[in-house]
């Protein structure tokens, strides 16, 4: 009788497996590749995925790192994700929204592998949508400023970068980091009052299609692809459609205003991506109400 022979799996090294779109993400590549995924102020343990406590922000960590775990890929997705943050806090975001992104494309250009990096939206202004990959970035906070350096310096470091922009994300939280949806049902379901943006748009994804579009990237792209949702969409809109999905009919949803609320971070009104490009190479992108199905019962 012949022996069964098994096939190792290839090893996928994501950054910021904590985070809410690295943990999402490891549940969508784990059956088909091994995973190493970094963690950082939040040891959380994932089935079938190493753990790696570091702080990417050290280089000489970082290079040991690959030194030793040897990634056949890397998909970077750690990050200060907030934007309020960023604008309080410069120094200490750009240190990994900036520099580690770029040490991490000099990594993988060193190892010849491919490197797919998350940035966002927020690279432009909010002014001009929908935003193909060919726009002009014009960001309008730290945040977007610091991701579209990024970009740039990695592009420039490893033109063979993916570099993905995403939408506003939602979806199953990690154990470490929720999505805005979250605390929206939850006050929903406590029947309290939902201050939500008229005039905010935006064309999101769960992180489960975001996942499965950095999974395409990684197989098919050097460059910049979007990967924003099929619907575009405002806050109080999408506050509606959970609130009848979900039957919360309680809940009070008031319409607001970006001017109505003052925050450290500018907000772009209308960050609306054309992912047409994306679509060609297979990106499914499923119905807002097929994707918040999850939440539903
Ligand atoms: N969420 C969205 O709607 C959205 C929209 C557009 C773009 N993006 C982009 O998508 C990516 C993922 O966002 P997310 O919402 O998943 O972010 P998140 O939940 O805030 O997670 C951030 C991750 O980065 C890690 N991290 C932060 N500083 C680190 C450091 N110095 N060393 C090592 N790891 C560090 C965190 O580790 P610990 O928690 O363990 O400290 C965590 O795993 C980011 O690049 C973000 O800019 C997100």
């Amino acid at each position: 009788m012949k022996e069964k022979i098994t096939i190792p799996k290839k090893r996928l090294l994501v950054t910021g497996a904590s985070g809410f779109l690295g943990w999402n993400l490891c549940q969508e590549a784990k059956d088909k590749w091994d995973i190493y995924g970094t963690v950082y102020s939040h040891p959380i343990e994932i089935e079938q995925v190493k753990i790696i406590r570091i702080d990417l922000t050290d280089y000489d960590s970082l290079k040991k790192m690959f030194h030793e775990v040897r990634p056949d890929a890397v998909i970077h997705t750690a990050a200060a994700s907030n934007p309020n943050y960023c604008q309080t806090h410069r120094t200490e975001s750009e240190k990994i929204n900036l520099d580690a992104s770029i040490y991490t494309a000099g990594l993988c250009a060193d190892h010849k592998i491919p490197c797919v990096f998350t940035s966002t939206d927020s690279v432009f202004n909010g002014l001009t949508p929908p935003y193909k990959e060919d726009a002009p970035v014009s960001p309008i906070n730290i945040y977007g400023e610091q991701k579209a350096c990024a970009e740039e310096g990695m592009l420039k470091r490893y033109p063979k970068t993916a570099v993905c922009r995403m939408p506003l994300m939602f979806g199953l939280p990690s154990p470490a980091s929720a999505s805005f949806i979250q605390p929206m049902i939850k006050a929903m379901r406590e029947g309290g009052e939902l201050k939500l943006f008229t005039d905010e748009y935006r064309t999101p994804v769960s992180g489960k299609t975001a996942s499965q579009g950095l999974l395409l990237a990684l197989e098919k792209l050097s460059g910049i692809l979007h990967l924003g949702g099929r619907e575009r969409i405002s806050r109080y809109d999408f506050g509606k459609l959970v609130q009848n999905l979900l039957g919360l009919q309680n809940a009070v949803l008031t319409p607001c205003m970006q001017k109505d609320v003052a925050m450290p971070a500018s907000r772009p009104p209308d960050l609306s991506l054309d992912s047409s490009k994306a679509v060609s190479l297979g990106y499914k992108q499923p119905t807002l109400a097929d994707e918040l199905k999850v939440f539903v019962g």
